[in-house]
Formats: C-alpha cells, sequence, structure tokens
C-alpha cells in the first residue's frame, strides 16, 4: 500500500513538474562522444612509444596495437612475440562492435594424443617445454596482417615501421628482460641461434644494454611487403620447418599454409549493471570470468566485510577452475557448454553448494583428480581519441617460450603445446589440470587463460589484461570488480592479489593482500592459505571516463621502469 501511495505521488510529480531527470540541478550532463586523448599501456615502455608513433601518424587504436605488438616481439622476448600468439578483443568505436580475432598458436598435423608421454605412461615435461618438439604453429604473423586488413587505418608497412627501425638500430635490454633471462639462461645456452641472439659471447647483456636483431627486422619486412605468405609459405616456411624438424620437431610446409586466424563472437556478461565483455574459448579466462561474476552476484558481496567477500571469491574461483579442467578446450574440436556455463542459472546451483564460512575442499567437488608466477606473455590496452579500444594478450607461453631459434629467423618459438593436457588430471606448467575436452589432436588450439576483457559502465569503459598464466584469470576479475568500484587505471593495476584454481587447493596471496588476522580467519573457515608469495602478474589498464571525460592508463607497478602508460599526460595529444 506505502509502495503504491509512493509511486502515484512520483507520478504526479513528475506530471507535474515533467522529469525529475530534467528538473533536477543534479542532472548528469550528456556523456561524451569521444576520449579527450589516446592512452597506452603496455609492459615495455618501447612498444608504448612505438604505438604512441603510429597514433601520431594517423594510426588508430588497431594500428597502434600493431606497433605495440611487433614491438613487443623484440623487445620483451621472453614474453610474447612473432613465433607465439595473441588473442585481440576489439571496441570499434564507429558501428558499437565488438569483435575477438583468435590468433592462437595450433597443434602441428603430426601431433598426438600421448605424445609427450614416456613409456612408462608419464608426462616428459622437458619435451612440451623445451626445444622444438614443444612449438605449436605460431598465429601472431596471421593475426598482425589480419588486423591491419580489415580494421587498422595504415598500410601494414607503416605500423611495422618502428619495430622494424628499433631492430635494426637496436633495442634497449630491461631489468626485466635480464631477470627472466637469468631463469631461462642454461636452456637458451643449448640452441645456438637463440644463444646467438640472446647470449652474445656466452654473457648476458646487462640492463640498459642495446641488442640489434637485423634479421627480425627482415622477417618485418617481408611481412610488411608480402603480407603472411611471407611467413606461412615459400622459402621462409620451409626455413622454418626444416629448422623445427633438425631440433626433433614435427612441423609440416602444410601445418604453416594451413593456419588461420579466426574470428569469433564475444562472451557479454551483464554484472552489476556494467557489461563486461570478453573472450570465449579457446580461452578459459571469458567463461570462467562469468561464472565467478555469477556466483557473486548472488550475494550481496559488496557490503560484506572483507574477509567473507575473499572467501567466497575463493570459492567461487575453485568452481569456475573445476569446470575449467572438466569442460574447457578448443571449440573447433570438442563441444563446449559455454551458454551453460555462462549461465546465471548454472551459477546459481554453484552458489548453492557455498558455506558462508566454511572452505569447500576441492577433492570434496565431483570430478577429476611453478612457472605460474613468472611474467612471460604480455598485455596491452590502447584507447585512440574515436573510442576505439583495443586488449590485445600476446604469447610464447614460458619466458623465451621453447628456447629455440630456427637460425636466421630472428625469434623464438613458443611451448604452447605445453598449456595442453599432456594426461588427464596431470598438471601442466601452471598447476592447470584438464580433461578430454584439451587433450591435444592434430591442428586443435590448447586452451588458454589469456583473457583480454573490456568493462562497459554506464560512465566508464575500460580494457584490461595481463600475464600470468592460469593467474590471469582470477587477476582480471579482481581488476575487473575495482574497476566496476570506481578503482583507477592505476588502482586495478596495482591491487594485491588473490588466487585459487582448484587444484592445488591453496589459496594463494601477495605478500600486501592479507593482513595476519585475515589469514587466521580464513585458515578457521577451512582454506589453506599461501601467504606472502612472490608477486605475480604485469596488468595494463586504460580507462576513459565519458562523464567527466578524462583518459588514463594504468601500468602494473610490480615491473616499474619497464611498463609504460602513456596519455596527455606525458605531452601527447593526438587532436
Ligand atoms: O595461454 C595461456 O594461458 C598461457 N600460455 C599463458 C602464459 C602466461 O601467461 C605466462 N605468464 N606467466
Amino acid at each position: 500500500m506505502i509502495a503504491r501511495h509512493k509511486f502515484l505521488c512520483a507520478l504526479f510529480f513528475v506530471l507535474l513538474f515533467g522529469s525529475a531527470h530534467a528538473e533536477s540541478p543534479l542532472a548528469q550532463p550528456e556523456p561524451h562522444a569521444r576520449p579527450p586523448r589516446a592512452a597506452i599501456a603496455s609492459a615495455n615502455s618501447q612498444a608504448t612509444d612505438a604505438g604512441i608513433e603510429i597514433l601520431k601518424a594517423g594510426g588508430n587504436a588497431f594500428d597502434a596495437a600493431i606497433a605495440v605488438s611487433a614491438t613487443l616481439g623484440l623487445v620483451e622476448p621472453e614474453s610474447s612475440g612473432i613465433g607465439g600468439g595473441a588473442f585481440m578483443l576489439l571496441h570499434i568505436a564507429a558501428n558499437d562492435q565488438q569483435v575477438f580475432i583468435d590468433a592462437r598458436e595450433r597443434a602441428p598435423l603430426a601431433a598426438t594424443r600421448d605424445m609427450y608421454l614416456g613409456a612408462d605412461g608419464e608426462p616428459l615435461r622437458e619435451r612440451s617445454i623445451n626445444g622444438a618438439l614443444a612449438a605449436a604453429i605460431p598465429g601472431l604473423p596471421a593475426g598482425l596482417v589480419h588486423l591491419a586488413k580489415r580494421y587498422g587505418k595504415l598500410p601494414l608497412a607503416a605500423s611495422l615501421a618502428p619495430a622494424i627501425k628499433l631492430a635494426r638500430e637496436g633495442w634497449t635490454f630491461s631489468s626485466k628482460n635480464a631477470a627472466m633471462l637469468g631463469f631461462r639462461r642454461e636452456v637458451l645456452a643449448t640452441n645456438p641461434a637463440a644463444a646467438a641472439l640472446f647470449l652474445a659471447n656466452g654473457q648476458s647483456p646487462k640492463p640498459g644494454d642495446r641488442l640489434s636483431n637485423p634479421d627480425y627486422a627482415a622477417m618485418l619486412q617481408r611481412l610488411a611487403e608480402n603480407g603472411e605468405a611471407s611467413f606461412y609459405e615459400g622459402k621462409f616456411a620451409q626455413s622454418l620447418v626444416d629448422g623445427v624438424r633438425a631440433g626433433g620437431g614435427i612441423w609440416s610446409m602444410q601445418d604453416l599454409a594451413s593456419y588461420r586466424v579466426v574470428e569469433r563472437p564475444v562472451l557479454r556478461i551483464e554484472h552489476r549493471g556494467q557489461q563486461i565483455i570478453t573472450v570465449p574459448p579457446p580461452s578459459s579466462g571469458g567463461v570462467a570470468l562469468a561464472t565467478m561474476l555469477n556466483i557473486m552476484a548472488g550475494f550481496d558481496y559488496v557490503k560484506l566485510p572483507r574477509v567473507a567477500r575473499i572467501h567466497l571469491l575463493t570459492e567461487s574461483m575453485r568452481r569456475a577452475f573445476r569446470d575449467r579442467a572438466l569442460y574447457l578446450g578448443d571449440p573447433d574440436f570438442v563441444e563446449v557448454p559455454v551458454a551453460l556455463l555462462a549461465s546465471p542459472e548454472y551459477a546459481a546451483g554453484l552458489r548453492a553448494g557455498i558455506h558462508p564460512t566454511k572452505a569447500t575442499a576441492s577433492a570434496a567437488l565431483p570430478g577429476i583428480g611453478d612457472f605460474s608466477d613468472r611474467p612471460s606473455t604480455s598485455h596491452f590496452s590502447i584507447i585512440d581519441t574515436d573510442g576505439n579500444l583495443m586488449a590485445m594478450t600476446q604469447t610464447v607461453n614460458l619466458p623465451f617460450g621453447n628456447a629455440f631459434v630456427v637460425p636466421g629467423s630472428g625469434f623464438l618459438l613458443n611451448n604452447e603445446m605445453d598449456d595442453f593436457s599432456a594426461k588427464p588430471g596431470t598438471p601442466n606448467a601452471y598447476g592447470l589440470v584438464g580433461e578430454d575436452a584439451n587433450a591435444i589432436a592434430p591442428g586443435k588450439r590448447p586452451l588458454s587463460s589469456m583473457t583480454p576483457s573490456f568493462v562497459i559502465g554506464p560512465d566508464r569503459i575500460a580494457a584490461i589484461g595481463t600475464p600470468g598464466g592460469s593467474r590471469i584469470i582470477t587477476m582480471v576479475l579482481l581488476g575487473i570488480l575495482d574497476l566496476m568500484d570506481g578503482g583507477s587505471a592505476e588502482h586495478a593495476a596495482a591491487l594485491p592479489r588473490l588466487h585459487h584454481q582448484y587444484l592445488p587447493d591453496v589459496l594463494s596471496a601477495e605478500p600486501a593482500a592479507l593482513d595476519e588476522s585475515e589469514i587466521s580467519e580464513l585458515q578457521a573457515m577451512g582454506h589453506t592459505v599461501s601467504a606472502g608469495e612472490r608477486s605475480w602478474g604485469n596488468m595494463q589498464v586504460v580507462v576513459w571516463d565519458k562523464q567527466a571525460n578524462t583518459v588514463e592508463a594504468g601500468s602494473d607497478p610490480r615491473w616499474k621502469g619497464v611498463g609504460k602508460a602513456s596519455t596527455a599526460d606525458d605531452g601527447v595529444i593526438f587532436r
């Protein structure tokens, strides 16, 4: 009765005075249609600068993405490159469309389900991690060509020019390069072409040293002039196949010639009145995000005390990662029940099994029985002054990929084959387990955790992503929640991190993420907490606030001085 009375009063008020919105002195101004400036956040300042150069030359966010991507492949070889793959998420402002370009690597056609198992049936991890047999067929070269042709404003040659110049004239070795090299030095030293690139005279370069890579410049130049055929067919392809086979790999010319990028529909998640746009399989990230956010949507978690909220987040993570292990794989090969897994109804069922104050043991969930914090893989986020957005995550998998360079090529190959489940239930380098859905098959794409995403709210629009193996998904989840709470790009990138991935049944926490009393409370609930772990991730975020008409970029402070977030604050204004 009272509600009805209030409604009638409100109606009367509106009839008398017009819409409350129009009359209110607090009425929101119309959101701005275009960002006042462009912004780029990437894991290396040389890559950010390359992207800025292309924006200044009249390129859009997608042209800039090509420049950033090709430069990262040169200056951050431990993380990603031409010998690897990528997921690209585009927001095209002109028609308000989003596109997902899947440039993920594919298993060679001669790959077999048990190719990494020894005579005793156990995985021989060495083979899926180091050397030519670990390499899947690269997708990034085809991805860059596709991006330029379909979505760029500039010719590919223009967008690749900054990376070509840097490869010829020399790029600057960073403290991050040095840290990662220390980690893979021994394996790199076993491959003469890799050693020639990264261990000249048997020495690791020092931060600040300048290195050139004429082979890389020549390869990009050919890509610019002759498109993807220059990589996937003919003489260069033959040299790659010969080099890989000489190293014990199984690539064929047909593998390269038949590689195609795939455009797939994006995954959309509604949460607290905002839209999250993210990537579907062969990424596991989008589906897991949907599961976690949908579970959380049934709790009034914003109002809960911190520990209760962390408990519920952990339980959501645990359940999403169990489903990842059971159901997710390359959708071109296995039927992935995406609509079901991403539905609120399914999440409601999972939520019902969550106790408000007690951890569920992962072993108690029906189902199956560390490199994880090394930031190989690279993410960058870009917004241009037309409002186009790019979130792109690219990878060669583990630091320095498979540590194998085909002589004369100028780039490392990936070890993405390790992202398959070599044996059901046996963990890979990220401790991830999988089942049949992610078993190896010829031409199949290994399941990925890369989760480039957009958050589209009524006032603010953001692009976000990070490296970090299995932890990518939970980092992006926490980053999205922070952005939805109004966090700045820098705040979201800096946020202390927590992670649970079902197996091992452990809640991992960065040093600043939990205090002693929170750890005790979580332990009392039954959680196994591993606190004070080395930090992880390398998040790059851009945010456009349409109401305030501001653009900001945030680069993960964990690699301060290596990554770079650039906006007009640096004196770069594009119109
Ligand atoms: O696609 C994936 O899920 C992995 N290859 C990503 C690897 C990664 O993020 C490495 N960083 N720690």
